[in-house]
């Protein structure tokens, strides 16, 4: 059994059964595409959203994040609340100036009341304070999952924008061995390079905040893209669209099983899909984070002496989207649990559901052991009979069944054209 069987799954709640296919219903769009620009592509209108706006119907007032989803709101404070605390030196007497221009069209936000960043030293320009780790200036906060949050900062000597995901500041002291599986994974995700897997840049620590830096990708993830159409009335995604985001991603996690890393957590969030404002999101370019940094149980002998502190933060996999034998013991995620995670991934961005879902976490991981999902044709009609088979040969709840790894998928996926 998992040790940890609530984790906080982050904003899209897969909790809710999905409707049954309602046949008397008008039919609604199956899938939408956002129209493409008229040709040529105009610029960007002076009030269009920022880049990291696009999608998500999201506001973060301090820590708490108030999602809406078809018009219900649901406000969520992530696990890691307990583990702020202000620093001992107040961050004032580390304020220092840039020597580097800071661009002013950056989309700035005021963070230096973020009660994650309270311990960062402050840097920035007369008039323009900012936190900053290791000398990124952090510049707008990009969103949060159940570890920490991620913002967008600026590398002033570079000029360059980056990611950076920060944990909360007690992490180290309550959790050290997460400290230590994130440096370890970190490290081994640095390692592979692919144009579809978000590069990971430096890892590091400064002033008790722990910090991973990335390449920063502009656009919107895939779960916010499906947040956006399923606003627009349609179902799911695009069949073609689906496809070219699964190939691009596919291409990421078959070079990270190359080199003999496991993801453990495929899913909408962790595939950013690179897009400028107001236009469709370039699919072929989608990109699969998170490489390495889903957080896995560590063997019983490397658990016994840890006190259980907070099981909140601990998550394995994503409840809904995860392979059974991983859902039932991390140790067994192989690439084959990959395989199934990508493949419910494609059928929740196809029907806005996950496979599996329930009123609580053992609900949903039973049901995923158990219980059939709905077959993905019952949902989606329309769609190819070579990507049904795909899908439902991804979700075999028997890891020999489905594809071996990334790159047995993948060459399923491109041979459908
Ligand atoms: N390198 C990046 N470039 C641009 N946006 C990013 C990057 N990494 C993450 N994001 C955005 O930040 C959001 C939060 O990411 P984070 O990894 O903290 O949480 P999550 O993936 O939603 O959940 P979890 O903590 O379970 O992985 C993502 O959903 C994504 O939209
Ligand atoms: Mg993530």
């Amino acid at each position: 059994m998992p040790r940890d069987l609530t984790p906080w799954r982050g904003k899209r709640d897969t909790s809710v059964p999905p409707k049954k296919p309602d046949v008397d219903a008008a039919p609604a769009p199956q899938d939408a595409t956002l129209p493409e620009p008229a040709q040529p592509a105009p610029a960007p209108a002076e009030n269009a959203p920022a880049l990291t706006d696009v999608g998500p119907k999201r506001k973060h007032s301090g820590l708490t994040e108030t999602i809406a989803v078809s018009g219900a709101r649901t406000k969520v404070t992530p696990p890691w609340a307990d583990l702020l605390k202000p620093p001992t030196t107040p961050p004032a007497s580390k304020e220092a100036l840039l020597n580097d221009p800071l661009p002013a069209e950056l989309p700035f936000e005021n963070l230096l009341k973020d009660k994650l960043l309270l311990a960062a030293p402050r840097l920035g320009i007369p008039g323009r304070a900012c936190p900053a780790l290791g000398g990124i200036v952090l510049v707008k906060k990009i969103g949060q999952g159940g570890m920490g949050a991620v913002y967008l900062g600026f590398h002033p000597r570079l000029q360059t924008q980056v990611a950076i995901k920060v944990l909360p500041f007690l992490i180290a002291e309550r959790r050290p061995e997460m400290i230590a599986r994130f440096e370890r994974e970190a490290r081994l995700a640095a390692l592979v390079r692919s144009p579809h897997l978000v590069q990971v840049m430096d890892l590091n620590q400064e002033e008790g905040l722990h910090y991973l830096v990335m390449e920063f990708v502009a656009g919107c993830s895939a779960e916010n893209y499906l947040d956006l159409v399923r606003e627009n009335g349609a179902k799911g995604l695009a069949e073609k669209d689906t496809l070219r985001i699964a190939i691009a991603a596919t291409k990421g996690l078959a070079a990270a099983h190359a080199a003999g890393i496991v993801h453990r957590d495929v899913k909408p969030p962790n595939i950013l899909l690179p897009q400028e404002a107001g236009v469709t999101p370039r699919f072929d370019e989608a990109k699969l984070a998170d490489l390495g940094l889903a957080r896995g149980a560590p063997s019983g002998a490397a658990e016994a002496g840890t006190p259980k502190l907070t099981n909140s933060i601990d998550t394995m996999g994503t409840p809904g989207l995860m392979a059974p034998e991983q859902a039932f013991d991390i140790k067994k995620a192989g690439p084959a649990a990959d395989v199934f995670s990508m493949a419910a991934t494609l059928y929740m961005l196809l029907t806005g559901w996950a496979p599996f879902t329930g009123e609580t976490n053992l609900q949903i991981l039973t049901a995923t052991a158990q219980k059939p999902h709905i077959p993905i044709r019952d949902q989606r009609a329309d769609l190819k009979p070579g990507t049904v088979e795909v899908i439902e040969r991804g979700l075999q709840k028997e890891p020999s069944a489905r594809y071996p790894d990334g790159a047995a998928l993948l060459e399923a996926l491109q041979k459908l054209g």
